[in-house]
């Protein structure tokens, strides 16, 4: 029998609308920081002010002109597509959705605030470092913000002015800041590429606009990746010695690691465009590290099984720490029960980081 009581359709729809912390009515509380959680940047500027790049002078200056020209001006315009409610993204899924955005968006500002204080800071001693990284910024704004809109069709929005005072920065010297956000601008490149084109051949699962997007949204991401290159090209100490091999391989394995975790534990969101998380992420994982062969001196040999045998130990230990937490011991008890996973997920990673990496710095010179 179907009721048409208003009051129990009233109680349905609150059920199938998950229930997101709020700062104010419609500002989503941030995501709690943890170690898979986007992270904001800061660094050295007067070191980064101080580089030579005259080496490779003329390739940044044809980047800087492609930065210019802006090829996306007129692409993040929100047009009829999205004009209309979403509420039939609901439960579980709608959940994920506000979840993949709101990540996304974190991680877009972030690169947004570290680009855009680079691009402040160095404006009189490195101009043209500093308006490679301005018009990075003003990328990232573009992304950031067309997510953050995205958001509001879902009746939340992020509070990003809140999020730059409240986030805790991570300081890392210039050589590790560009060896982490070239990864994450080419890990960036192939994700986003990867959706558009599994969602071109299934137009079945698109059930959202914002994947339409992707195309030359990621265009941005894969220049961005393209300057970071540039620039450990025009400082090749940072590629060339016995450390810059070993700080190679762990910036790939933590990026690797992090999607694979975050990924694996929002199957559902995949499932939801038809994606098969795990196929999605090696696939992503195996073009990323083939593209950081290009300058990275080493690359990581994802093609031995113990690679995601030891990845899928650390999917495990994962589940098992979300359902403790999710319990009501105690904190110690909690702690001294999740002692075992964090000790398991710190043997993985030594594991994965030991295992023998693949040399590409002999092929330097070469088309790869
Ligand atoms: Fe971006
Ligand atoms: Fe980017």
């Amino acid at each position: 029998m179907i009721q048409k009581n208003p009051f129990k359709q009233a109680m349905v729809n609150t059920l199938q609308k998950p229930e997101f912390e709020e700062l104010r009515p419609g500002i989503k509380v941030p995501a709690k920081e943890t170690i898979l959680t986007p992270r904001f940047y800061t660094t050295d500027f007067e070191a980064m002010a101080k580089m030579d790049i005259s080496v490779n002078e003329e390739e940044l200056q044809a980047i800087l002109e492609e930065f210019r020209t802006d090829y996306n001006r007129h692409h993040f315009i929100r047009r009829e597509e999205f004009a209309q409610t979403w509420d039939h993204i609901d439960g579980d899924t709608r959940r994920l959705f506000v979840e993949f955005l709101e990540r996304s968006c974190t991680a877009e500002f972030s690169g947004f605030l570290l680009y855009k204080e680079l691009g402040r800071r160095l404006k009189d001693k490195s101009p043209v470092l500093a308006e490679c990284f301005t018009l990075m910024s003003r990328d990232e704004a573009r992304h950031a913000g067309f997510l953050n809109k995205a958001l509001s069709d879902f009746n939340m929005s992020l509070d990003l002015g809140f999020l730059t005072k409240s986030r805790s920065y991570t300081f890392f010297q210039p050589k590790f800041i560009f060896y982490a956000t070239y990864l994450s601008e080419k890990i960036g490149y192939w994700r986003y590429i990867t959706i558009y084109r599994h969602l071109e051949q299934h137009p079945e699962d698109r059930i959202y606009p914002i994947f339409n997007f992707f195309e030359n949204w990621c265009q941005d991401e894969n220049r961005h990746g393209d300057f970071f290159d540039a620039i450990m090209k025009a400082t090749p100490d940072i590629l060339n010695d016995w450390k810059a091999r070993l700080w190679c391989r762990f910036f790939l394995l933590s990026v690797f690691a992090t999607m694979y975790l975050n990924d694996i534990q929002r199957s559902d969101f995949y499932a939801s465009i038809g994606l098969d998380a795990r196929d999605y992420d090696k696939y992503v994982i195996e073009k990323t590290n083939e593209t950081a062969g290009r300058v990275f001196p080493i690359v990581l040999d994802v093609d031995n099984p113990e690679f995601y045998d030891s990845l899928e130990v650390c999917v495990k230990n994962n589940e098992k720490l979300r359902e403790i937490d999710a319990s009501n011991s105690p904190t110690p008890v909690k702690f001294l029960r999740k002692l075992p996973a964090f000790i398991s997920n710190g043997v993985q990673f030594l594991k994965l980081y030991f295992m023998k990496p693949i040399r590409v710095d002999h092929l330097e010179g070469t088309v790869r």
